[in-house]
Formats: C-alpha cells, structure tokens, sequence
C-alpha cells in the first residue's frame, strides 16, 4: 500500500490514507472524502479533478498527456505542480503521495 496525504486547500493535512497501487488517484480522493466532483468520470472533459501535487511527487510520476495539459490550462487555481487526479495511477511506493485539493474547480465538460 502506499500512504497518501490529503491537504486542504490552505495546507493543512485534512487526512493520510493507505492507496492500493494501479488504483486511481481520483476514486482514492473520492471514497475518502476529498470535495472532487470529477464530473466526466475520468473523460478528461472536466477539470473538476484538479489537484496541486508536492514538487516532488509531480517530479517523480510519469509526465501528464498534452491533452491532460491542455485541460489544466482552464482549470482554476492551477500551479506549475498541478494535475488531473483521473489521470494518476497511484504508484507503488514507500513514499507518501502529497495531494493538495485547490480551493475551487471549473468544470468545463457541460454535465
Ligand atoms: Fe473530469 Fe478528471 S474527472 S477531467
């Protein structure tokens, strides 16, 4: 299991939970309460799923899509460390993922 933590928006640990590698960053938000809509169920037609990773964790996942990229650009409160969390496979690690959830989301995908 790898060991996630959730911060709020103003970074405060909101909670640490246990992730099953290969799982989906977004459904590990989700089933534990994270405020992510993620209204196109991982279409990437939303950007509802936005999070704000540690620089380091951005640093070591695989690269994000330019479609991921492109969807990022319209997402609200977005930073240089940003993702789609429907499109982070959690990895397989002893390392803690720190996950930040921006105050806000546009959703863009017209549900
Ligand atoms: Fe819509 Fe991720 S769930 S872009």
């Amino acid at each position: 299991m790898t060991l996630v933590r959730f911060l709020k928006a103003d970074g405060e640990v909101d909670r640490v939970v246990e992730a099953e590698p290969g799982s989906v960053l977004l459904d590990v938000a989700q089933k534990n309460g994270q405020p992510l809509e993620g209204t196109c169920e991982g279409q990437m037609a939303c950007s509802t799923c936005h999070v704000i990773l540690s620089k380091d964790d951005f640093d070591r996942l695989p690269i994000e899509s330019e479609e991921e990229d492109d969807l990022l650009d319209l997402a609200m409160h977005v930073t240089r460390t940003s993702r789609l969390a429907c499109q982070i496979v959690i990895p397989d690690s002893d390392t803690p993922l720190t996950v930040k959830v921006p105050p806000g989301a546009r959703d863009w995908s017209g549900r």
